[in-house]
């Protein structure tokens, strides 16, 4: 019997030891500074697992790194909080990916201090009410991936300094306010930036260094965009889908060359004239297009994917003709 109850002992010391080193991975820290986020927004109920006696590692809409156990993630997505995004946030230093996304009362400016989170590489500020300016001191985050600032009521310009970020692969600044021409520099973007998304703001002007990118895919649409935007194309792009529908663009289609890449063009409601090259009937990727609502004329080259296509996505033109339109006269 006392043998016995001697082992138990024993072994409950010998388990309990290495489980109670595990019970707390948070850092001290880092739990102070998220205690400090959650008094920002007032307590919410989304934040209720953020209790001080619990171990932050285990709390909602953060995670921490497996071997460091600090605070790499936060995640506030679809909650019930208001106010601003409170700049305790830049005390996480080891944030990795940071994203407010899909709440109505998240308002005021994106802070200065996030340029402390050196090693962010994703940042996104997605469907909230945060407004003033893409703040130029982005670019001071040198090893963002991923910057996606959709659907805010961001104003201003695009600042020319977030060239200066040459890791990025995917840049969205689309659904805001922005104002004026995409800078001129951003024909020196990254040449690892594959999609540039920036539709649905005001932005009037497209330089013509941006047909020096190779990107997969650009999203233009609904802006003022005027001029001619041809030289995003080219035997040797490397686009696959490209919407450059509701502006205001007036160039020749004629003599366009599209690259091999191509698998979607949406040229709706511009002021597209000529006829539609031939070499459109050559694009085996094909399976969207759309250039309807231009002034287009002739005969819609026969071949490839052009007559599987609804007439919807020619009609509304000066003078198209053949094919699903009505037979040329
Ligand atoms: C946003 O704030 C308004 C006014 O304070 C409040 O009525 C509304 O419920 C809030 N909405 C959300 C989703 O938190
Ligand atoms: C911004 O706020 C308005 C009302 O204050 C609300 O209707 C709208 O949905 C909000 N936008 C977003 C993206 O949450
Ligand atoms: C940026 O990323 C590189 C490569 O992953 C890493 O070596 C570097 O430490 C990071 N910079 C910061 C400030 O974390
Ligand atoms: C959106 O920004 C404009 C200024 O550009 C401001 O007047 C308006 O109140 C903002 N809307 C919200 C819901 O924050
Ligand atoms: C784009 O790709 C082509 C061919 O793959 C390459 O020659 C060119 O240098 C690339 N341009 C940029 C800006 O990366
Ligand atoms: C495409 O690239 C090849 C080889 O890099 C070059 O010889 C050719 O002139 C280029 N064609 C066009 C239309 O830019
Ligand atoms: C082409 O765009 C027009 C205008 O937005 C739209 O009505 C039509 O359904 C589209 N057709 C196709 C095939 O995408």
């Amino acid at each position: 019997m006392k043998i016995t109850f001697l082992l138990v002992l024993s072994l409950l010391a010998l388990f309990s030891q290495p489980f109670l080193s595990q019970a707390e991975r948070c850092h001290p820290q880092d739990k102070r500074v998220l205690l400090k986020i959650k008094k920002a927004f007032n307590n919410p109920y989304h934040l209720a697992s953020w209790i001080p006696d619990t171990d932050c590692c285990s709390w909602y809409v953060v995670e921490c790194d497996r071997t460091t156990n600090r605070i790499n993630d936060f995640h506030l997505f679809s909650a019930s909080v208001s106010g601003q995004i409170p700049e305790t946030i830049a005390e996480l230093p080891f944030l990795e990916s940071l994203m407010f996304r899909k709440i109505t009362n998240l308002t005021g400016t994106i802070p200065h201090a996030i340029t402390r989170l050196t090693r962010l590489r994703s940042l996104t500020i997605s469907w909230t009410n945060i407004s003033g300016p893409v703040p130029a001191f982005l670019s001071e985050l040198k090893n963002l991936t991923s910057l996606d600032l959709s659907f805010n009521n961001l104003s201003g310009s695009i600042p020319p300094s977030l060239i200066q970020l040459r890791n990025l692969n995917d840049m969205r600044l689309d659904r805001n306010k922005l104002t004026g021409n995409i800078p001129e520099s951003f024909g020196n973007l990254t040449p690892s930036l594959q999609y540039l998304y920036l539709s649905h703001n005001q932005l009037s002007g497209i330089p013509r260094a941006l047909g020096d990118l190779n990107l997969t895919s650009i999203e233009l649409q609904r802006n003022r965009l005027e001029g001619d935007v041809s030289f995003m194309f080219g035997r040797n792009k490397t686009i696959q889908y490209a919407d450059f529908s509701r502006n205001m663009l007036q160039f020749d289609l004629s003599h366009v060359e599209f690259p091999d890449s191509l698998s979607s063009l949406d040229l709706n409601h511009n002021r597209i004239t000529g006829s539609l090259p031939e070499g459109l009937t050559k694009l085996e990727s094909l399976y969207n297009l759309n250039v309807s609502y231009n002034r287009l004329c002739g005969k819609i080259p026969v071949g490839g994917k052009l007559q599987e296509l609804d007439y919807t996505a020619y009609f509304h033109n000066r003078c198209l003709c053949g094919a699903p339109l009505p037979d040329c006269k």
